[in-house]
């Protein structure tokens, strides 16, 4: 095995030498989504729940830490966390600001949470989080009766969130414009425990972890082309739940396995029809995908994905597929350049506004590594490689971004560097001894 190949980690970056590929069988962390919810609905229950397979990943550790500060007990062992649910109306005053870090998942799903109680809360964020539009979701939730403030400029954190108008929020009818899961889980969780029904208009294609969990709980939430929630009397009861692995931090790796023959093999991995258009859009490109679903809890389906063979076709992603695959895109971009084949993806505008602007980041990292790459307001497009040279390039602090600079690294022959990853933290912070465990010299 040639020593130079493997990833390095030096202060706050990874030399990354290459080229190798990734191949094998592994467990991903937790998906962060799916965690960050079950948090909330443990602690929003009337029991105790047992939530497993947590993941360590800063983001979710800070729902999980909100949810602390707000008065619901839990305990952990090892990867398990026992959550003391408080009910609907059970929460208590935080005593202070709720950082949320990095996370925009809990800032605005928690904003939904405490939008309808009966005290003030602030949320305030990292620099990166306080960058990002606030607008979608206190327009919504203001309309309920909710009383939320901006303070940052535009509309963006940190929040106060004071008690509503009068006293309970009032359901109503959204229409929103964008498609998003955080903003539709805000409303949903507000609508919990407002007055009379609340519907969305239109019932979209992001994330659907929310509605999955609620209804599995026994809440009253209708699905079709719209949502319908009805406000439950009651808490569910306490539950149980085992957090399915991330397709999002699984693309990576996949991203790579599109330029060798071999394959990558990962256990326990969320397959809700939604998470795996990522694996069809790598099949359409011309990898052997097979999907196992072997268990199903809260509606959330999970086992065994495996990905093999070269991608040798284009990778075209709009419209829905985009909605679908927006965190794998900075992973799809990478299986484009390392299997050298053209990638367009289209209908990205929510990419400028994720942990960084996705787009321009991407570019800049795929230009370094060599490749020739377009792009404009919500779109970017990758030619069809030529030879990858290896490159030192920065993160911008965005945990995908530097995930998919090293893994690009990984499949370039010779010495790279990636700056600025400390962030991975946000979201996988196994993920350099994942690197590590899953790595085949040469591609
Ligand atoms: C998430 C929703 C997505 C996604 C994010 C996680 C969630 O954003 O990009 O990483 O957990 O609800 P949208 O709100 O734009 O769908």
């Amino acid at each position: 095995m040639n020593q130079d190949c493997g990833i390095e980690p030096d202060g706050d970056r990874w030399h990354v030498g290459g080229p190798l590929s990734f191949a094998g069988s592994f467990t991903p962390p937790g998906d962060k989504s799916i965690a960050h919810r079950a948090f909330l609905l443990a602690a929003l229950s009337r029991g105790r729940c047992v939530l497993g397979a947590v993941p360590e990943a800063d983001d979710v550790q800070r729902t999980r830490a909100a949810l602390e500060g707000l008065g619901v007990r839990m305990h952990k062992s090892g990867e398990i966390y026992e959550v003391h649910g408080v009910g609907l109306h059970g929460l208590t005053p935080a005593g202070g600001a709720i950082d949320c870090g990095n996370s925009g998942t809990t800032m605005r799903l928690l904003a939904g949470v405490l939008a309808g109680q009966s005290f003030a809360s602030e949320l305030c964020g990292d620099a990166s989080l306080s960058r990002r539009p606030m607008r979608r979701i206190a327009e919504p939730l203001r309309a309920m009766g909710a009383r939320i403030a901006c303070a940052g400029d535009d509309e963006r954190p940190p929040l106060r969130i004071e008690p509503p108008v009068l006293g309970v929020l009032h359901g109503r009818e959204h229409e929103i414009a964008v498609d998003s899961a955080q903003v539709r889980s805000a409303i949903l969780f507000a609508g919990l425990v407002a007055e009379g029904w609340t519907s969305i208009r239109p019932a979209g294609h992001a994330r659907d972890h929310s509605q999955r969990m609620l209804r599995a709980l026994g809440v009253d939430l209708q699905v079709s082309g719209e949502l319908h929630l009805q406000p439950p009397q009651a808490a569910w009861q306490g539950f149980e739940f085992r957090v399915p692995g991330d397709v999002s931090a699984l693309a990576f790796f996949a991203a790579v396995a599109a330029s060798s023959p071999n394959e990558l093999c990962a256990r326990n991995v969320g397959l809700n029809p939604g998470r795996r258009r990522f694996a069809e859009i790598l099949q359409a490109a011309g990898m052997q995908v097979r999907v196992d679903v072997e268990s199903d809890q809260l509606d959330e389906p999970m086992g065994t994905l495996r990905i093999a063979g070269r991608a040798s076709r284009p990778i075209h992603l709009s419209g829905v597929d985009t909605v679908q695959c927006i965190d794998e895109v900075p992973a799809l971009l990478v299986a484009a350049a390392v299997a050298g084949v053209e990638a367009r993806i289209e209908d990205a505008a929510e990419l400028h506004v994720k942990e960084s602007d996705r787009i321009a980041a991407m570019a800049e990292v795929l230009r370094a590594f060599g490749a020739i790459v377009h792009e404009e307001r919500g779109r970017i497009h990758l030619e069809t490689a030529t030879t990858l040279r290896p490159a030192v390039v920065d993160s911008r602090g965005d945990h995908r971004i530097a995930m998919a600079a090293a893994t690009l690294a990984a499949a370039t022959p010779g010495a790279s560097v990636i700056e600025n990853v400390a962030c991975v933290h946000t979201s996988y912070p196994e993920f350099e001894l994942d690197f590590a465990r899953l790595l085949q010299p040469g591609r």
